[in-house]
């Protein structure tokens, strides 16, 4: 298949159009991590993804909107916290999952009663959304079990060849994926920490939540996969910066990094890569993904990496780090 780039979305329209008429796949930026999208009621699009990305079949997909007003066709119930976080949170990182109307197709829900569904506020995706007049299912653009892409060259780089359209973007904003919400349960709770954070949502919403990710039953299907796994084996040392030197002094292996803000990298006997200034955990998130992509093409075998502050976006930080180490920490 010839995979054609596209930047400008409007004068492109009528090559985006028939694509998604003939049953195609467009990959397009969105501010969390970039989407390999389907139309939702084109069930042969949907499987598609989930053979391009070799993703497993019971892992369902979120809807990704443009309106407000498309929410009726998709969901049965929009519970009160539902409407507040997305007044406040529309467009943006925040997925929120609801019942389903029987017209959502199984092939994006995996059977289940609920839909995940979200309103992206990056541009490229608002105009392709809003243009198309219809919602696309989209899962993150990266091969199952690899990091999500974040990054135009990334995710060229893994499905040129494979998908019909690739909307090229700048690299995306936050680079972690959508924080997920359940609201079809009071409190709601939380399924995936992102970059609208538990505080967020509980300021806003004056109640405490639930957090369901880190338990050892899977709530949210995707859960119950390791994600995010990198080539080498990833270990978190849990500790100062100053212990976290001593640790590394120990180690007599070859092909070894350490992954970590500028504050911990500085002076240590390995090799290091920096994700940024402890100041900015926001740039630290941002460098997660495609460091570990990085690491990954250099086939570096062992991944030693900082244990970053939970608060804010450090919490979906340290989720995803946690992930793709398969749970190793070190406490020191
Ligand atoms: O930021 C994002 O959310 C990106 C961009 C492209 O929007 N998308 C994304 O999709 O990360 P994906 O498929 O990689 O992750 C979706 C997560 C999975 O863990 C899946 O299990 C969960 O959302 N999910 C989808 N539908 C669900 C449902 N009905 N109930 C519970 N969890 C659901
Ligand atoms: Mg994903």
């Amino acid at each position: 298949m010839k995979t054609i780039v596209i930047k400008d979305i409007k004068t492109e329209f009528d090559r985006i159009k028939n694509a998604i008429a003939n049953h195609g796949l467009i990959i397009f930026p969105t501010e969390t991590v970039y989407g390999i999208g389907a139309a939702i009621d084109d069930e042969r699009a949907v499987r598609q993804i989930f053979a391009v990305k070799g993703r497993p079949q019971d892992n369902p997909l979120i809807v990704h909107i443009a309106e407000f007003d498309q929410l009726k066709d998709l969901v049965t119930e929009i519970p009160a916290s539902a409407t507040k976080l997305m007044q406040k949170f529309w467009p943006g990182p925040l997925t929120l999952v609801f019942k389903k109307k029987p017209t959502v197709i199984d092939a994006i829900t995996a059977r289940l009663p609920t839909v995940a569904i979200r309103m992206p506020r990056h541009p490229q995706a608002q105009t392709l959304l809003k243009i198309l007049k219809k919602p696309l299912c989209a899962p993150s653009a990266n091969i199952s079990g690899k990091p999500s892409g974040t990054t135009f060259d990334e995710v060229f780089k893994d499905f040129d060849g494979k998908v019909d359209i690739i909307v090229r973007g700048e690299p995306s904003d936050i680079g972690l994926e959508s924080t997920v919400l359940d609201v079809t349960s009071s409190p709601v709770k939380l399924l995936r920490p992102g970059a609208i954070t538990r505080e967020h949502i509980e300021n806003l919403l004056g109640e405490k939540i639930k957090a369901t990710f880190s338990s050892d039953v899977p709530p949210s299907p995707g859960m119950k996969y390791t994600h995010y796994k990198p080539y080498g084996k990833v270990i978190i040392l849990d500790g100062t910066k100053e212990k976290v030197a001593a640790y590394l002094k120990t180690i007599r292996e070859k092909s070894v990094v350490f992954m970590g803000s500028n504050e911990y990298c500085e002076g240590l006997t390995v090799s290091t890569y920096s994700l940024g200034s402890m100041k900015n955990l926001d740039a630290i998130a941002k460098n997660l993904y495609p460091t570990l992509r990085r690491l990954d093409e250099l086939r570096i075998e062992t991944i030693y990496a900082q244990a970053f502050p939970l608060n804010g976006i450090g919490e979906a930080l340290m989720n995803r780090l946690d992930k793709s180490s398969g749970h190793t920490v070190i406490k020191l």
